[in-house]
């Protein structure tokens, strides 16, 4: 099938305070997606970019795990996609080792000691949406740097100057500069200068085929790779950062960063037909709201009904929005508020949300509130995918939040800062900039942790590893990645197929179905209006961008690196 359809990502416009937009990015044509990806018998790393993806690899050849290789990649991100890939934001990964042990890991960003509940309200009260967006005021504290030494103090095995060497010779000899990347430095460039000044390395002049260089950026990763995470946290690196965010008038301190703990935590398991699915927990609602759906959908014959039939698209998205709707009340930092995970997933309380779906009509959004629990109260961003020789597997989603995160770039490091602050509920009722309503359970508070989206999942057939997926895109991570696991499981689609074909997105609010522009013929929409579905047509986004890695009968292993972006497996 020929791909034609235009990038498009779910970032907020620069000065708009009302409801959230799906800004138009990008007009590239998408090459042709390859009908079968990227076949290797040991190793692989699926990711953003084809320089991330050969670090990754190069690492696992020197003889380093898939954890050794997680960090090359995140860095190698940071230094060529630094649309997501960062120092300045956070991330959340699911671990499998070869011995089968599983788990998950919390580095996503904090608010910061002095945040408050109200700080994105003025004196009426009103949400000024722009400062949670762009500027100081919407970075959280990054916890990136954290992230990669408490990874490779737990789970490494090469030195880290060893891992971080090629990311630092990448940074400072450059990397070339791809068509799509061209197109977001001229779409950007207004809203760069105009939060930066002229003073900044990302700006319209680079022209695809231009080599970047980002000497700042390879100095501080010296710096990070000699002193570890004082460096970025107590260090020189931390108090460059610090007045540079107090001059932009960040409200975050050194004692912010020196407060700043990664977390391990308890992945979200759960079991759809002989799939074992693993995937990320609070503060992401992504492992809770996936496992919300797939369970609700499983007693369903999806593979009867047909691949993006009205039908299989009715079911996902009446259990989408069901799902949606849970989150907006019950989902927050499990360190701050209790989460109902057990209940959120039971068989009992799954099928009784669903009592009410027909194949005759549609559930209006309005009809449908957060369920009543009974439990004793006690959008940018990139994911790679990495299996190395010995079995140990990676899914790991790092963000900045919107592309270019707060668009504030610290020239002197190098480096763009997240706007995670977005991502908590500044006001009950009011949309992010992914359109999600968030309540009580997501409001601001110091050191609390925002809530996320994103699904970050392994999933093993028969007790073995099958599957390692992700993606980016806000609200519509969660079912981009359930779309994938079903394409592969129900559909008997290979890897690369899985991440090709079209996608849809419904989140309760607002009440309409997202249509990826290709592969939805006029008369299933028409015959889905009938039934009462709004269908947004208006735009056309691409939905996610999936890195996955299939895990074959035969025991080699099949890359799905996502042609919507310039995504690449690399493998051996
Ligand atoms: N920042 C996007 C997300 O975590 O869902």
């Amino acid at each position: 099938m020929k791909y034609s359809i235009y990038l498009f990502v779910l970032i907020l416009f620069w000065s708009c305070k009302e409801a959230p937009t799906i800004e138009q990015e990008q007009h590239s044509e998408i090459p042709e997606a390859p009908k079968i990806g990227l076949i290797a018998d040991h190793a692989m790393v699926v990711s953003a970019r084809e320089e991330a993806s050969k670090i990754g690899v190069e690492i696992l050849k020197k003889g380093g795990n898939a954890f050794d290789a997680m960090i090359a990649t995140e860095m190698a991100l940071a230094v060529v996609y630094p649309y997501a890939g960062n120092l300045g934001g956070g991330g959340f990964m699911v671990y499998r080792t070869q011995y089968g042990e599983i788990g998950s890991f919390d580095y996503r960003e904090k608010a910061p000691l002095k945040a408050h509940r109200d700080m994105y309200l003025d004196e009426d009260g009103d949400y000024q949406s722009d400062r949670s967006k762009v500027g100081g005021l919407a970075v959280g504290v990054p916890g990136t740097v954290a992230g990669i030494f408490e990874v490779h103090q737990k789970l490494g095995s090469l030195p880290m100057e060893v891992i971080l060497q090629p990311v630092i010779e990448l940074a400072r000899n450059g990397y070339v500069v791809t068509v799509s990347q061209a197109e977001r430095f001229q779409q950007y460039d207004s809203i760069f200068t105009k939060v930066n000044g002229t003073q900044i390395l990302y700006r319209n002049t680079i022209k695809k085929g231009d080599t970047v260089r980002n000497l700042q950026l390879a100095n501080t990763l010296e710096k990070i790779a000699l002193q570890g995470r004082y460096a970025f946290y107590e260090g020189d690196v931390g108090e460059a950062l610090v007045s540079f965010l107090k001059k932009n008038g960040s409200i975050i301190t050194m004692d912010d960063l020196a407060a700043y703990e990664a977390e391990w935590r308890e992945p979200v398991v759960f079991e759809y037909d002989d799939l074992r699915i693993i995937s990320m927990g609070p503060p992401s609602s992504g492992g809770v709201v996936l496992g919300q759906i797939m369970k609700m959908i499983e007693p369903y014959p999806l593979s009867k009904h047909g691949h993006n039939s009205a039908k299989y698209i009715q079911l996902l998205t009446e259990a989408e929005r069901r799902a949606y709707a849970d989150r907006s009340k019950f989902l927050g930092d499990s360190d701050f508020v209790s989460v109902p995970i057990d209940s959120l997933l039971s068989e009992r309380y799954l099928s009784k949300r669903m009592e009410d779906f027909s194949f005759d009509a549609a559930t209006p959004s309005e009809e449908i509130q957060p369920g009543s629990l009974q439990w004793i109260e006690s959008t940018e961003t990139t994911h790679y995918s990495i299996i190395d020789s010995l079995g140990n597997a990676v899914a790991a989603t790092t963000t900045l939040n919107a592309a270019y995160g707060s668009k504030l770039y610290v020239s002197e490091l190098g480096f763009f800062l997240n706007n995670e602050m977005d991502d908590f509920s500044a006001k009950p009722g009011e949309p992010n900039m992914f359109g999600l309503i968030g309540g009580e359970a997501n409001a601001i508070a110091p050191q609390k942790r925002m809530l996320s989206s994103m699904t970050p999942t392994l999933v093993e057939k028969r007790d073995s590893l099958w599957m390692t997926l992700g993606t980016p895109g806000g609200s519509t991570i969660i079912t981009s990645v359930l779309q994938t696991i079903l394409n592969v499981h129900e559909f008997n689609m290979n890897m690369q197929q899985g991440v090709n074909v079209p996608r849809f997105h419904h989140q309760w609010l607002p009440d309409e179905i997202i249509f990826e522009p290709e592969g939805f013929p006029q008369t299933l929409i028409d015959s889905l209006q009938k039934k009462g579905y709004i269908i947004q047509a208006k735009q056309t986004p691409i939905i996610g961008k999936v890195d996955a890695i299939l895990v074959r009968d035969d025991g080699t292993l099949e890359g799905g690196a996502d042609p919507r972006g310039d995504d690449a497996a690399i493998g051996y």
